[in-house]
């Protein structure tokens, strides 16, 4: 049996040389707080994901947080999601009063569909949030085509491993209601910790810039005093400073090259697998292009192929346990959800990302083989 000596980790980040540089500069500049380097590092991402809508945050979950604000989830409303996702997509329903409303996914890609979402539809029903899970795309029209069932509906598009995937051409983020990116510490761009709400249309995006800093605009401050004016809706504490973004500018030169080798390793296993007896892969719609963040296969047996990989030096895993089981959540215990159910017994990912090389890949896919036959 070949031995694979370093360990091949789920997730890497990639961090360049000059990052240091930037952040050294940024640390003895006597600013840290939100300043030049957020904007610098906004302007970067609104000219790369085509939108000018771009409000740099500490977190996904705040942009997440902020987005449900807008879209007026609290108290008596509801959210329809899915229970496949990190929690950072649940948690801000209930911390705002309000309810999540668990729709079933799809077995073939892992994501809510229009079908099991229309049902669920009340009144009450505010945002529908919806995952592009490990950057590929959802069904992103026929999800938008349920807000003609409740006007009041907004979408929360959760993108944060969707940076830089592509819809029908379009990048996602260039267009919608609201995208949430993340650029915590095991994103594709990351500022160790850290995030951007893009809003589809300028007076959410003039709402969100305020929202971020207390529900103070931060904006043309000189010759204002800010503290002197009337603040008619709480924000939150939830900006980006100058170091996160300092981190983040050093990797939009490699982003492309980045978002490649994650795709190339992607497609590659795609290839592999598709035949495979044993292992599902996701369904992908070939007119978009995902980012592969991460690769999930699904199996029979997950545990034994997780300890199988583990004596190889191979870590993968399961990315996210599914929500509606935590009793924060206070779920209804009836619920039928039975692709969740078959999906969150199966899923499992493994290292994909731009530290996976040809022949590391090649060794993945043969032991993946090997334990799954
Ligand atoms: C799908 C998804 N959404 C949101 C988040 C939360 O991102 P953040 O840590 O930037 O709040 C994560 C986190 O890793 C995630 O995987």
């Amino acid at each position: 049996m070949i031995k694979q000596k370093k360990r091949i980790p789920l997730f890497k980040v990639f961090v360049p040389k000059e990052a240091e540089k930037n952040v050294k500069n940024t640390l003895y500049s006597g600013f840290l707080a939100e300043g030049k380097k957020v904007n610098a590092f906004s302007r970067k991402i609104s000219k790369y994901l085509k939108n000018p809508h771009v409000v740099l945050t500490n977190s996904c979950t705040m942009a997440i947080t902020m987005a449900y604000k807008i879209a007026g989830v609290g108290p008596n409303t509801e959210v329809i999601t899915t229970p496949l996702t990190c929690i950072a997509g649940n948690i801000p329903i209930v911390s705002l009063g309000a309810k999540p409303i668990w729709a079933d996914i799809c077995r073939k890609t892992g994501m809510v569909t229009a079908e099991n979402i229309r049902p669920l539809i009340t009144k009450k029903t505010r945002a529908i949030y919806i995952l592009h899970k490990e950057g590929s795309p959802a069904n992103l029209d026929d999800i938008y085509a349920l807000k003609r069932y409740n006007n009041k509906i907004r979408i929360v598009e959760d993108a944060a491993h969707a940076f830089g995937a592509k819809k029908n051409n379009k990048k996602i983020g260039s267009f919608g209601d609201f995208i949430c990116f993340s650029f915590q510490a095991i994103k594709h761009i990351t500022t160790g910790d850290g995030g951007a709400l893009l809003c589809g249309n300028k007076k959410d995006y003039i709402k969100a810039k305020k929202l971020k800093w207390f529900g103070i605009d931060r904006d043309n401050r000189e010759g204002r005093n800010v503290w002197k004016e009337d603040i008619p809706e709480w924000g939150f504490k939830g900006n980006m400073n100058d170091i996160a973004a300092s981190i983040g500018l050093s990797q939009m030169k490699y982003i492309d090259w980045i978002l490649d080798k994650f795709h190339q390793n992607g497609r590659r296993y795609d290839e592999a697998f598709r035949k495979t007896k044993g292992i599902k892969i996701l369904e992908r719609n070939p007119n978009d292009f995902q980012t592969y963040w991460g690769y999930t296969i699904l199996v029979k047996n997950r545990d034994k192929l997780i300890k199988a990989l583990n004596r190889c030096n191979i870590e993968s895993g399961q990315i996210h346990a599914r929500n509606d089981k935590y009793s924060m959540f206070k779920s209804n215990k009836k619920l039928q959800l039975p692709n969740t159910d078959w999906f969150d017994k199966s899923e499992i990912a493994i290292p994909c990302g731009w530290w996976v090389s040809k022949q590391t890949q090649n060794f993945i896919i043969e032991k993946v083989k090997e334990a799954v036959s």
